[in-house]
């Protein structure tokens, strides 16, 4: 069971520190490597284990680190490819851990040996999130071209019983289609904390071309409501639903979320960005310095133009938050026709619902 007050104490911290655009969180993907090769990644691809020499070292990540502390950070996430291929993951996660920043692990859990549960019941973590890619080794092979599934779950069962804060984290793609719902059916049978990634999946940085994996909108349809109906019991369909579009002639500047507010990513190769969701900005932290690439993050966030459609859409609360996903590219200030279609599709199959007229909308929180 999370512990909410926690919960809430770092929301606020997150919100506050948005407010004075200071980069709280920090999401470091220590590398590209990784053992397993899921056909969805948008990091990894076949190339991706011959890159190491172009992996930033121990040092840069310590210097890194430093600055990142000297401009506010205090919550971490440990991510990559995989980051507990890194020789160096315990004395990196170490360095962030003695200044008392708050680390988090994004790992896909099948190396986590009862050396790394014993390490994080020592030097607790902020949370490990463990990405399941199947609920048999078939379906997993299906995924990440490897059979990983018992490992996973027997990490998983580790670290809860060690009292590690652990959740697991689904990312639906085209090739996990048929055990979507099986895996979430399975965290609820054993208790697991699951939450998925959004429907809507990035490109592969390095192969932008690769567009395989991605989820037709049928697909997304009927996936979101297996799932709606494994807590709720039976959608109840929606006949008439109103056309989405605000009538706005003018694209609001900026972003609302967190991202370049309160939160950057470092990219295994040393470039800063604003979200995972936005490679743009572009700096690298091999040419300046934590504080100056931040700067350069939130100009490049400053530019950005929201959907203009979205002023005032009936559809805006329902519909995906983040502006990476809604928007055609991200200085058109238009949004994409098939997120409005997605998100019509969803209310008129009673998965999601439409706010009463009248109903204030409480406000979005922003992604960790
Ligand atoms: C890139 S992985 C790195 C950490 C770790 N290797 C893992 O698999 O959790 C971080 C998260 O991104 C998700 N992910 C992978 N490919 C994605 C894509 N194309 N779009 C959005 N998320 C993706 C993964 O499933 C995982 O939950
Ligand atoms: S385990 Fe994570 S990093 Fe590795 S290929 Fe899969 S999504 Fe990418
Ligand atoms: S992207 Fe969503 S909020 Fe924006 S216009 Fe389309 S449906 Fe409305
Ligand atoms: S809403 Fe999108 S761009 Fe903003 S922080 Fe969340 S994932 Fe990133």
């Amino acid at each position: 069971m999370e512990n909410q007050t926690y919960i809430q104490w770092k929301k606020s911290m997150v919100r506050a520190a948005k407010k004075m655009k200071t980069p709280i969180v920090g999401h470091y993907e220590l590398t590209a490597c990784c053992n397993l090769d899921c056909k969805m990644c948008f990091i990894h691809n076949a190339d991706s284990n011959a890159l190491r020499a172009r992996e930033l070292s121990t040092e840069t990540w310590k210097r890194i680190f430093d600055e990142a502390y000297d401009s506010g950070l205090f919550f971490a996430a440990l991510s990559g490819g995989e980051c507990l291929m890194r020789s160096d993951f315990e004395e990196l996660y170490l360095h962030l851990w003695k200044k008392r920043v708050r680390v988090g692990v994004l790992t896909n859990g099948t190396l986590i040996s009862d050396g790394h549960v014993e390490f994080f019941r020592k030097y607790p973590p902020d949370f490990v999130r463990v990405s399941l890619y199947g609920c048999s080794e078939e379906g997993y092979l299906q995924v990440t071209g490897h059979k990983g599934f018992e490992k996973a779950v027997s990490a998983i069962r580790k670290l809860r019983d060690a009292k590690i804060r652990v959740s697991v984290v689904v990312t639906p793609s085209s090739y996990m289609k048929d055990e979507y719902i099986g895996i979430r059916r399975y965290c609820i049978e054993n208790g697991f904390p699951c939450q998925s990634n959004n429907f809507l999946l990035l490109k592969n940085r390095e192969c932008p071309e690769k567009d395989d994996h991605f989820l037709s909108i049928d697909d997304i349809v009927e996936l979101s409501k297996a799932q709606y109906e494994l807590s709720n019991g039976p959608a109840i369909p929606v006949e008439i639903t109103p056309e989405p579009h605000g009538n706005s002639k003018v694209s609001p500047k900026g972003l609302t979320c967190n991202a370049g507010a309160g939160a950057a990513v470092v990219s295994w190769d040393g470039r800063m960005y604003p979200c995972v969701m936005l490679p743009i900005g572009d700096v690298s932290l091999l040419e300046m310095s934590y504080a100056e690439a931040w700067e350069k993050t939130k100009e490049a966030v400053g530019e950005m133009l929201l959907g203009m459609e979205c002023v005032g859409c009936p559809y805006d609360d329902v519909c995906p938050k983040c502006p990476a996903m809604r928007l055609t590219g991200l200085y058109t200030g238009h949004c994409k026709p098939e997120v409005c279609e997605l998100s019509r599709r969803l209310v008129a199959a009673g998965v999601k619902k439409l706010p009463d007229p009248g109903q204030a909308v409480p406000e979005a929180e922003s992604c960790d």
